[in-house]
């Protein structure tokens, strides 16, 4: 058996596609390896929304170099994902140790590469973005199912939002079939998943052809999800404030294996920047937004990300972002300095705003953010929340899992409870987690 070994920067859905990438490679004799050292063959999965992101991938690279050196060149490396799309050739210039780049639409092609390398030794490289969708090549998933497991439904962004990569990196939108994924739903159900999180970049854009003939809409999806019987839980995640219809926030009223929780970005608060930004949506139709989702579901955990040091913000600009998150309340949030993107059109902006002055809005903006999410998580203390555990805590006979609201939660449990959805009382709101006690036996879980 050959070895593997995958390493996943950035967000979900390169973690799905690492996945996918693995299963792959399974029916070539690769099986996974925890450990660099023995891998015959190794895939870097790379982000590039950020520069310290893209440049960590360089340093990792230099490693490895030495890595397959020390073992006399036996050692195959792959570069995988967003960077592998925005850079192609680039790398190979950068690192010559580097076999293989393939971008994250054409990964499927990965068996056939390997085979040409093997054949013709040099490099390989694919980043094309080829008409047949990856998804129709790829095999089922080899292992088991994790108990909240990723599902990719929708991929690409045409928003163009003048910062970001993403257009760039992962392509036009595209909605994968309703049948695809439900049968992908229903595998992953049968292999030990409880909750099923759907991943797009502009996910709530979903518009998948339907069975009937129809196109779906994401609400339409979550739906017939909601009917396989297995499948305790639904999320999805990265939506769009625009593609926010009516009849996905009625889902959150109406679809009780839908969770609580909702993550969208707003990127700021001051309607200068959402305009130059290219969102496409003001300040008020945000929080218009907010106030509507709240009457379907008043008790929704709402997630956002933002970028401080956006070209052109001003601290008045800055102060408008503070207010919107004083009068949304954010569960959770995520928040970044602006980076600059090469081919984006935020990058070229003459008015770049100093680093030091990008630390000093993102500090700020970040202890407003903890502090509501103390708020949130110590609101819970004393409730008693259904937790599906996923994974052993740190602590031996711990078991760590997750509130409805995507909060962790450890409690004393044997790894029986994997798996399981526990009524779970919260005793205590710690920094990083929630603290709490299991209500039933375990001999009555079922
Ligand atoms: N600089 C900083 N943050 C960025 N993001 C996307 N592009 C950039 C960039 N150029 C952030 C946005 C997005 C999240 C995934 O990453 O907040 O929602
Ligand atoms: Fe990073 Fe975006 Fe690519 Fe995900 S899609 S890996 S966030 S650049």
């Amino acid at each position: 058996m050959k070895k593997l070994y995958v390493k996943t920067y950035g967000c979900q859905m390169n973690v799905y596609d690492s996945a996918r990438m693995a299963d792959l490679l399974a029916p070539l004799g690769y099986g996974p390896t925890e450990t660099v050292e023995d891998a015959d063959m190794v895939i870097l999965n790379t982000c590039h929304i950020r520069e310290k992101a893209a440049e960590k991938v360089y340093s990792e690279l230099g490693k490895l170099r030495q890595l397959k050196e020390a073992r006399g060149g036996a050692m195959t490396i792959a570069v995988a994902g967003c960077v592998a799309q925005a850079e192609g050739q680039e790398i190979i210039a950068r690192q010559n140790a580097v076999d293989l780049v393939i971008g994250p639409q054409s990964y499927h092609r990965l068996p056939e590469m390997i085979a040409r390398l093997a054949r013709q030794g040099g490099h390989a490289l694919q980043t094309d973005f080829p008409a047949v969708a990856k998804f129709d090549s790829l095999p089922e998933p080899e292992s088991g199912a994790a108990p909240s497991s990723f599902l990719t439904v929708q991929e690409g962004c045409d928003k163009f939002c003048t910062f970001c990569v993403v257009p760039y990196t992962r392509g036009a939108e595209y909605s994968r079939p309703v049948a695809e994924i439900l049968r992908e739903a229903a595998i992953l159900c049968g292999k030990g998943a409880r909750e099923i999180v759907l991943l797009g970049q502009n996910v709530n854009a979903y518009r998948g052809q339907g069975p009937d003939g129809e196109i779906w809409s994401l609400a339409r999806l979550i739906a017939a999800l909601a009917d396989i019987d297995g499948i305790a839980r639904l999320r999805y995640t990265t939506s769009h404030p625009r593609d926010m219809r009516e009849d996905l926030i009625r889902a959150h009223r109406n679809i009780e294996k839908l969770m609580p929780y909702l993550h969208l970005p707003v990127q700021s608060g001051s309607d200068k920047v959402l305009g130059a930004m290219n969102r496409r949506h003001g300040r008020e139709d945000y929080l218009r937004l907010i106030e509507r989702i709240r009457t379907a579901r008043p008790d929704i955990a709402i997630s956002g990300d933002f970028i401080v040091g956006f070209p052109g913000e001003t601290d008045h600009d800055f102060r408008d972002t503070l207010a919107l998150v004083r009068e949304v309340r954010y569960a959770q949030a995520f928040s970044f300095k602006y980076s600059a993107r090469p081919g984006t059109p935020a990058a070229a902006a003459r008015k770049q705003i100093p680093d030091a002055m990008k630390d000093a809005r993102l500090q700020e903006l970040q202890a407003l953010l903890s502090e509501q999410q103390d708020m949130f998580n110590a609101a819970c203390e004393g409730r008693v929340l259904p937790v599906l555990f996923e994974k052993p805590g740190r602590k031996k006979g711990q078991a760590l899992g997750r509130t409805p609201y995507l909060q962790p939660v450890h409690a004393d449990g044997a790894e029986r409870l994997i798996g399981r959805i526990a009524e779970v009382r919260i005793e205590a709101a710690l920094p990083n987690s929630l603290k709490g006690v299991l209500l039933q036996k375990e001999a009555e879980l079922i």
